[in-house]
């Protein structure tokens, strides 16, 4: 399926976007050799180091990037389109502290991620599968939360925002589930906002103009 993000023009991906098969693979009987530190994507690898998982078109982290110049930002995002037109977006902004790799956000994070590298993931909008037998798909799962705790850092944040009721109710299950791995906090917006937006996302946009409400938390690590 295409969404015509391109309009006809030649999106370019060059020194921006990673493509999963462009890496080493994955090795079944020595897992550990497999990991991989995206941080060292990074000209200044020893920064602030924080992830996005389904960036869509890159709204976030464009702003976010180009406000905060001295952290660098990860974005995971698994649909191919929406990967090329966030990769070309940074490319004309010529943002060195950004890019976006195109795959499954839980597994990467899962089987090649090395422990405790990122001070941040930010979630927002994920998709909502909100036909129960497709629930398996939510990005927050019991595995995936004990995967982000460990991928981050000591006092590391998930940040989780939502205009879907339903999956509402599902992350906060999750927390309170897992209270021995993250401290429930209050969502504070990051510098990129515009007033009265919580993160400023495509999606947020789009659903503000509907006039739907929202859901925010934070997790952090404990
Ligand atoms: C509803 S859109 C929201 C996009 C963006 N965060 C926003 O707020 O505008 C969800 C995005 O997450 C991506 N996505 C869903 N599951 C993912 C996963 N496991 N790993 C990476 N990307 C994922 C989808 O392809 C889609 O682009």
């Amino acid at each position: 399926m295409s969404f015509g993000l391109s309009r006809g023009k030649e999106l370019i991906t060059e020194g921006y976007g990673i493509e999963l098969y462009d890496l080493p693979g994955y090795d079944v009987d020595d897992p550990e050799s497999s990991r991989i530190d995206p941080r060292k994507w990074f000209q200044d690898y020893e920064r602030h180091f924080e992830i996005e998982i389904g960036s869509g078109k890159g709204t976030f982290l464009v702003q976010q990037a180009g406000l905060q110049r001295d952290v660098n930002y990860l974005g995971i995002e698994k649909a191919g389109e929406f990967y090329r037109y966030a990769a070309d977006r940074m490319r004309r902004r010529e943002l060195e502290n950004v890019r976006i790799l195109r795959a499954d956000a839980t597994e990467f994070i899962r089987f090649r991620c090395p422990p405790e590298l990122a001070q941040v993931i930010h979630l927002y909008f994920s998709d909502p599968w909100p036909k129960k037998r497709h629930h398996k798909r939510r990005v927050i799962q019991d595995e995936s939360l004990r995967q982000f705790h460990r991928v981050l850092t000591s006092g590391g944040e998930l940040r989780l925002v939502t205009d879907h009721d339903d999956l509402w109710a599902w992350y906060e299950d999750h927390a309170a589930r897992h209270g021995d791995l993250f401290e429930r906090r209050v969502f504070v917006a990051p510098d990129s906002a515009e007033d009265g937006e919580l993160v400023g996302t495509n999606y947020e946009r789009k659903f503000t103009h509907e006039g739907r409400p929202f859901h925010a938390m934070v997790l952090k690590k404990t």
